[in-house]
C-alpha cells in the first residue's frame, strides 16, 4: 500500500491510522491530532520519547492556540515554514503536547496536504517522519526507506528541505527555537534568548547520518586530509545555500549508502538559510 492518493490517505487519518504527508520543509509522519491512540502510535513507530510533544499541523490554528498580537503578525508567513509555540486551548490532547501547557502550530504550505487537512476537517500531529535522531526525509522515497510499509501521500520532493523555523511565544519575551527558511529578520518581532525549558527537541545530537560528520570552513582540504589517513570520505560543498538546504539530507543519505567512513561538510555562509543549514550540520556533526 505505500503510495496512497488523497482519498486513501484522508480515509487512513480518519480510521485512526499513520499516514506520511508532505510539506514544504520535510515530509510528517502525520495522525489525526484528536485522536489519542493514533498520535500514540506516532510516537511509538517513530521510537520518541513522550516528552517531546508534536506539532499541530492545521488550516485554523488559533482554533487551537491562543493568539497573541505577535502571533496575530505572524499569521502573515502560513501557509509557510514557521511553527508558533503558543499557549495552547484546552481542547489539544496532552499527548501531542507532551503534557506541556503549550503547543506547537503552523499551516504547512504544500497543495496536497492543505486539501487533506481541509477534507480530513481536523488537525494532524505530525512530526518529521524519520526515526528519532535520525535524518528528516525530503521525498516519499526517504521515508519508505524507514518504514516500507507505512502510507505515504506522495508531494514530491520538499522544497526548503529543512524543517520550519521555530518561535517561542509561550512568554513575555520571544526567541527562535529552531532557525529555518523564515528568518530572525523577517519576523519583525523583538527577539530575546531562548528560555532554558522551552526546547526540548533541540537536542545536541540530531538529524544525524551513520557515518561520522564534522562541518568545516573548507571541506576540500578536510577530506583530503583524511583520505590520506587511508579513510573514504564523503564530501557535501555549500555552493548556492538554498540548493544545499534542499539537497541536504538527500546528500547525507546518499552518502551514507556509499558506505563512507566520514562526511565532510562545507559550512554555508552564516547567514538567511545558510543559519539553518549550519545548525542542522552542527547537531549532525560528532
Ligand atoms: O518543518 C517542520 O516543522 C516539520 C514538518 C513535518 O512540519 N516538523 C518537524 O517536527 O520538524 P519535529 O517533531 O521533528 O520537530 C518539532 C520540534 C521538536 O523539536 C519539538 O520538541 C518542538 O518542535 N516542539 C513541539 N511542540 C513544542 C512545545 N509545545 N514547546 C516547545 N517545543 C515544541
Ligand atoms: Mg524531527
Amino acid at each position: 500500500m505505500p503510495l496512497v492518493d488523497l482519498h486513501a490517505a484522508v480515509a487512513i487519518l480518519a480510521q485512526g491510522g499513520l499516514c506520511a504527508v508532505p510539506t514544504e520543509t520535510v515530509y510528517g509522519l502525520g495522525a489525526d491530532a484528536l485522536d489519542e491512540a493514533a498520535v500514540r502510535r506516532v510516537f511509538a513507530l517513530k521510537g520518541r520519547p513522550p516528552g517531546h510533544p508534536l506539532i499541530l499541523h492545521a488550516l485554523d490554528p488559533e482554533r487551537w492556540a491562543v493568539f497573541d498580537a505577535r502571533a496575530e503578525a505572524l499569521r502573515r508567513f502560513w501557509p509557510g515554514p514557521l511553527t508558533l509555540i503558543l499557549p495552547r486551548r484546552p481542547e489539544v490532547p496532552r499527548v501531542v503536547t507532551g503534557g506541556r501547557e503549550t503547543v506547537a502550530v503552523r499551516v504547512p504550505d504544500h497543495p496536497l496536504t492543505l486539501k487533506l487537512l481541509a477534507q480530513l476537517g481536523r488537525p494532524i500531529a505530525a512530526p518529521s517522519a524519520n526515526p528519532f535522531g535520525r535524518i528528516s526525509p525530503t521525498t516519499a522515497a526517504h521515508v519508505l526507506e524507514s518504514w516500507p510499509e507505512l502510507p505515504v501521500l506522495d508531494g514530491g520532493p520538499c522544497a526548503v528541505g529543512v524543517e520550519s523555523t521555530i518561535v517561542d511565544l509561550s512568554g513575555p519575551v520571544a526567541s527562535i527555537l529552531r532557525p529555518g527558511w523564515i528568518e530572525a529578520e523577517d519576523l519583525g518581532i523583538e527577539l530575546g534568548p531562548p528560555s532554558g525549558t522551552a526546547a526540548p527537541g533541540t537536542l545536541p545530537s540530531h538529524y544525524a547520518p551513520r557515518a561520522r560528520l564534522v562541518a568545516v570552513e573548507d571541506p576540500d582540504r578536510e577530506a583530503r586530509r583524511h583520505r590520506g589517513e587511508g579513510l573514504r570520505v564523503g564530501v557535501m560543498k555549500a555552493g548556492d545555500p538554498v540548493l544545499y538546504a534542499q539537497r541536504l539530507y538527500a546528500w547525507m543519505r546518499e552518502l551514507d549508502e556509499e558506505g563512507v567512513d566520514l562526511i565532510v561538510a562545507g559550512l554555508a555562509p552564516e547567514r538567511g538559510i545558510g543559519i539553518a543549514v549550519n545548525d542542522r550540520l552542527r547537531r549532525a556533526s560528532r
